[in-house]
């Protein structure tokens, strides 16, 4: 249970803003994707309940290393990552953040000073929630302040408030879902709203080898492709579709030139598929592919240009064992 709060501040705050997206954004998204001559859905529609569900367990799976090399970092290195700004700091999550590497920074944070403000953003309420009141009951000396809705609008607010230096954490690859003038608009977003002395932490999946990549991403148990059809079960609930997810392959593909594995479902023959909220018909030849998501994959340099337009500068960087992954702070 919740203790009551002793002082006048209560240790979890919830601000609600308004998503920049609109009501009808998913079917309008489904209509425009599936519309296209290069067929296409946005890959923020593979978290619904059951695809959240789904890439929690992806991160357990021993191909999909990511997850294991970030912790691995933070457990190793997080001593000094929250020492790197002066004196105490507050987090900043984009993203509510996976339980084990969150609380690894609260408790480096808690090692050094008393008392610790958190504020994760999630366009998900739910996913804040019942985050936040987890921590809240862990740890007595932390307070909460929870933003829901999307990035860019928590961001660009004004119920954005900081007392300490702040270090925002953009951790995961999350990144690398973004298109690479997404991403710089993001860091350049992070960068307006911090000021001088403030950092932000930002963890990327490296680029390496193709194999190593595109097993990450078509797992042979199969829970990379069932997320990724997911997005067509999503359609048949949501919008009435009728799409036969076997009728389906998933696809992962490593385009080197880009740096990014694009993940496609491939249809197996030719069919028609029909969404009754849209009144659509969609008809795919045999090997047709409608892509799913961009993983983008990033070097020193990559991550140095990402900086530099965002207004930051790279103070340190850390690696796994394997440098498969790394974390880097980027200071204002
Ligand atoms: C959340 N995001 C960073 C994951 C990634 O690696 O692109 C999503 C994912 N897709 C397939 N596996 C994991």
């Amino acid at each position: 249970m919740l203790e009551p709060s002793t002082t006048a501040e209560p240790r979890l705050e919830f601000v609600k803003l308004p998503s920049a997206a609109a009501e009808h954004a998913f079917s309008d998204d489904v209509r425009a994707g599936l519309s296209a001559a290069s067929k296409t859905l946005p890959s923020k529609y593979l978290y619904d309940d059951l695809g959240s569900s789904l890439f929690e367990a992806i991160t357990h799976l021993p191909e999909y290393y990511l997850t294991g090399a970030e912790t691995e970092i933070l457990r190793e290195w997080g001593w000094e990552i929250v020492r790197m700004l002066a004196g105490s700091i507050e987090l900043l999550e984009l993203g509510s953040g996976s339980a084990i590497k969150t609380r690894l920074l609260i408790e480096e944070a808690l090692r050094v000073q008393p008392t610790l403000r958190y504020s994760p953003i999630d366009i998900s309420f739910d996913a804040l929630r019942a985050s936040s009141t987890a921590l809240v009951e862990r740890y007595e000396k932390l307070h909460v302040r929870a933003y829901a809705g999307d990035y860019f609008s928590v961001l660009a607010s004004r119920e954005l408030r900081f007392e300490r230096p702040v270090l925002a954490l953009l951790m995961g690859s999350n990144i690398g879902n973004y298109a690479p003038d997404e991403a710089r608009a993001l860091v350049e977003l992070v960068g307006s709203a911090l000021r001088p002395g403030d950092g932000l932490l930002v963890g990327t999946d490296r680029k390496k080898d193709r194999a190593t990549l595109e097993r990450a991403y078509d797992d042979p148990t199969g829970v990379t492709a069932a997320f990724d059809k997911n997005l067509l079960g999503r359609i048949n609930r949501e919008l009435g579709g009728t799409f036969d997810l076997k009728a389906f392959d998933h696809v992962a593909h490593y385009d080197e030139a880009r740096g990014c594995v694009d993940s496609f479902l491939r249809s197996r023959f030719a069919h028609r598929v029909r969404i009754e909220a849209l009144d659509l018909e969609v008809t795919f030849e045999p090997g047709e592919r409608i892509h799913t998501e961009s993983s983008y994959k990033f070097d020193d340099r990559d991550i140095e240009r990402l900086a530099v337009a965002g207004g930051f500068r790279v103070a340190k960087a850390w690696y796994d064992a394997g440098h498969r992954f790394a974390l880097h702070l980027l200071e204002r």
